[in-house]
Order: C-alpha cells, then structure tokens, then sequence
C-alpha cells in the first residue's frame, strides 16, 4: 500500500512554530516514527508552502497512490484550487489537522478540503496522522 502525506505552509517549522499549540516535535522525526511503524506500507512525505504546488503534487499522486493524508494548513480555509484538485483525483483523501480547529478562531473553522474528503481528523495533535493511515489500512482489511 503507497500512503502519501502531504502538509502546507508552515508545517516545515514544527517544532518551532507555536510549541504550545503544534508541539515540540519535528515533522521529520514523527515521519521516522511512522516508517518505524508501518513497515509495510510505503509512505511518502512532502511540504510545501506554495499552494500551486501542493496541487501539483495532488495531481501527480492523486492517481497512483493508495491513500493521501493532506493537512493544507492555512490553505485549508482558503483555497479553492486545493479544494478543487482533491475533487479532481481518483486517490481518496483524508483530511488532517494537528489543532482541533473548532476550538480555534472562527475562519478556521471553514474547510474547501472537506466535500472532497474521504474523512476529517481534527485535533489529535501528531497523532491525527497516524489516525488517518490506520483508516486507510483498515478499509484495506474489511474490503
Ligand atoms: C492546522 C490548522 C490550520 O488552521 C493552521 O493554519 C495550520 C495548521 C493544524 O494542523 O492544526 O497551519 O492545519
């Protein structure tokens, strides 16, 4: 199974970035933990901070991998394009935030990720990426 995360803007400072809210821990590192735990799943990782790009890496992925986990970050509340790509590929698509985004301010509770998900973890911390790779794997088994 190819599993692909896929994180926006600013996700490249966790760690650094408000501690309090994102942790303390770097992507990367979490990303080893991950790899150390599905070994038999082929997980891919990639930032950006530029939306044209994440929409060309949907795309790209959108029809070849398995599973994609996809935290747009700020884009999330913002981006059609992003919205639109994810309606656009075959790939199912499991939206991910790190914060729980309700309990935050009122723009971001709107997502243009969400009608085109496959589901919505929201405020698991790092965990929600894990969350989202054990929904694809279990579909896997019940199907
Ligand atoms: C986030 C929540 C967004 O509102 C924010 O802009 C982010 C991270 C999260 O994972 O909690 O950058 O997607």
């Amino acid at each position: 199974m190819k599993i692909a995360i896929l994180n926006g803007p600013n996700l490249n400072l966790l760690g650094k970035r408000e501690p309090d809210i994102y942790g303390d821990k770097t992507f990367q590192e979490y990303f080893s933990e991950l790899q150390f735990k599905y070994t038999d799943v082929e997980l891919f990782y990639y930032q950006s901070n530029i939306e044209g790009e994440l929409i060309d890496k949907i795309q790209e992925l959108g029809f070849e991998y398995d599973g994609i986990v996809l935290n747009a970050a700020a884009y999330t509340h913002t981006s059609v394009g992003i919205g639109d790509a994810v309606k656009a590929i075959e790939t199912p698509v499991v939206e991910v935030h790190i914060s729980n985004t309700f309990m935050r301010e009122d723009y971001r509770h709107h997502s243009y990720i969400s009608s085109g998900a496959k589901g919505v973890i929201v405020g698991f911390g790092l965990q929600s990426y894990d969350l989202a790779i054990q929904s694809f794997l279990a579909e896997q088994t019940t199907t």
